[in-house]
């Protein structure tokens, strides 16, 4: 298996296989899609917190004796590429209680065929924070790497980006990596690839059609 900087594939275990092949699977009917998609984003989750700064905490447990153990060091919060990255938001919300969530919309400029920015609604504060940034799939990279750019542009360091992504194409991997060397990459599974529509192969088909319940 190809391995990259920079990226953190989830173990693969037989659980998360299981997961993953109900949610490729075209006959999974949307709402198991919806369920199973978001244990895997769960999973997702709980990994990437894993790249947040700890510092040492003693405590005393029950029975007096001291327990040496951490607690997270500095502030975070989500950002989610619209529309199928807001898939992701709850799972996020379910580990960290009132976590403050961006939103950025990047949709392909008909003229130009680059990715452009509509929309971007942002903590205020989200220079001092470390990013949870939410996309299911990474196909081209275009879009993530449009809304790495916009982070940056909003003062976060490279360092401090964490995306979570459940299916990532070689392709995405080292577009963003090419621009974005410092951005941690956190993962379920790595594709063999676009196909010519530039869908993930074998990937899933559309993310946001699929749990969304849209055509
Ligand atoms: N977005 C999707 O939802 N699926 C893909 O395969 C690629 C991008």
């Amino acid at each position: 298996m190809i391995t990259f900087d920079n990226v953190k594939l989830l173990e693969q275990t037989n659980e998360l296989k299981a997961l993953l092949t109900i949610v490729r699977d075209r006959e999974t009917e949307r709402s198991d899609f919806i369920f199973y998609s978001d244990r895997i984003i769960r999973l997702l989750v709980e990994e990437g917190l894993n790249y947040l700064p700890c510092i040492s905490k003693q405590i005393e447990t029950p029975t007096g004796a001291v327990y040496s153990g951490l607690k997270f060091g500095g502030k975070i919060c989500g950002v989610s590429i619209m529309r199928a990255g807001e898939a992701m938001e709850q799972g996020l919300r379910e580990c960290c209680r009132s976590v403050r969530i961006g939103k950025i919309l990047i949709q392909r400029d008909e003229e130009t065929a680059l990715p452009k920015l509509y929309y971007a609604k942002l903590p205020q504060d989200i220079s001092d924070r470390y990013v949870l940034l939410l996309d299911p799939m990474l196909a081209t990279g275009g879009t993530c790497k449009k809304a790495i750019q916009v982070l940056i542009e909003h003062g976060v360091p490279e360092e401090n980006v964490i995306f979570l992504n459940l299916i990532a194409a070689p392709e995405g991997i080292k577009a963003i990596h090419s621009s974005y060397p410092k951005v941690q990459i956190v993962t379920a599974e790595i594709d063999q690839g676009l196909d010519e529509k530039k869908y993930i192969s074998p990937g899933l088909g559309d993310f946001g059609c699929r749990y969304f319940g849209t055509d």
